[in-house]
């Protein structure tokens, strides 16, 4: 397990890492009370933690699990079947240690989390409504979007570095074979979805794609507002992070490779996917901003 018990947050997740913390309004309250900032850092840490929790034991590894189990309704050959037991595995440990980075940043920083079980990250809300919606094929296509879409944030990661970049460098080695892993289950399983379900599905990336994408805003409102800034403040600090403008570049980027790929084996248009993303996100941010 990687030691994160340094005396400051800041070596363990470096404001870099939460653009809003050196918001201008954010520096005031912490020339004032002279602990804002670290405050705001160790919620975004034991978010991104707990995030990393929920991810893998209620939506990855439910999914894995049918895989290993041999119960995802479709023909696949028996070393795929194999490996999935292997991804089982490596999820339950990223979880684990995801669970023991709070309980030892807590320890330190004495600071309650806000996040936790009655907490709802807003991706799990889309997997809840998706599903509902549009059944267990779409639960599985939110699996294998999550897990080609997971390397991108973890690959700029070094192991030597003593902060919770190691713990993603970690992560992201694992989520190298887990990205290959689940792009053959993709190949495998298209030629099996009928041209009615694959337009179904099709439909749906652009928002499982925003769903992983997007900064989770009402959480981090939530955060904000605990840590000492008013409704209006944490709102302007937001509206201020993250212009649409600014952040559409980045998203879309990072959605493009899967969703291109996805375009290729006849699921969706890449363009179109992409306009639904952009509209999305404007909404997205404007409802939390405005
Ligand atoms: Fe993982
Ligand atoms: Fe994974």
């Amino acid at each position: 397990m990687r030691d994160l018990t340094a005396p400051s947050i800041e070596q363990i997740f470096p404001a870099r890492f939460v653009p809003y913390s050196s918001h201008p309004i954010i520096t005031r309250l912490q020339e004032h009370t002279g602990n804002t900032r670290s405050r705001i850092l160790t919620h975004a840490a034991y978010r991104y933690l707990d995030f990393t929790i929920k991810l893998e034991l209620l939506v990855v590894n439910d999914v894995t699990r049918s895989i290993a189990l041999d119960r995802a309704g479709f023909s696949l050959p028996p070393e795929l079947v194999l490996d999935a037991y292997k991804v089982y595995c490596d999820e339950g440990y990223h979880a684990l240690f995801s669970m023991e980075g709070i309980k030892q940043i807590h320890a330190v920083n004495l600071e309650r989390p806000v996040v936790g079980s009655t907490v709802n990250h807003r991706y799990l809300d889309s997997l809840r409504q998706i599903t509902a919606n549009h059944g267990e094929l779409a639960r599985l296509f939110f699996t294998i979007v999550s897990e080609t879409l997971i390397t991108g944030y973890l690959t700029t990661a070094k192991s030597s570095d003593a902060t919770i970049m190691a713990l993603l460098a970690d992560h992201a080695v694992d989520e190298g074979r887990h990205h290959s892993f689940y792009s053959s289950f993709l190949e495998i399983i298209t030629p099996q979805i009928t041209r009615a379900n694959k337009r179904q599905i099709g439909s749906l990336f652009p928002d499982l794609a925003s769903a992983f994408l997007f900064p989770d805003l009402p959480v981090i409102t939530e955060e904000l507002i605990h840590c000492g800034l008013t409704v209006d403040q944490a709102r302007e600090v937001l509206a201020d992070t993250y212009p649409v403008d600014r952040l559409m570049p980045q998203i879309i980027s990072a959605g493009r490779t899967p969703l291109r790929k996805f375009g290729e084996l006849g699921y969706c248009s890449l363009e179109e996917s992409v306009e639904r993303m952009e509209t999305n996100l404007t909404q997205h941010v404007s409802r939390w901003t405005a």
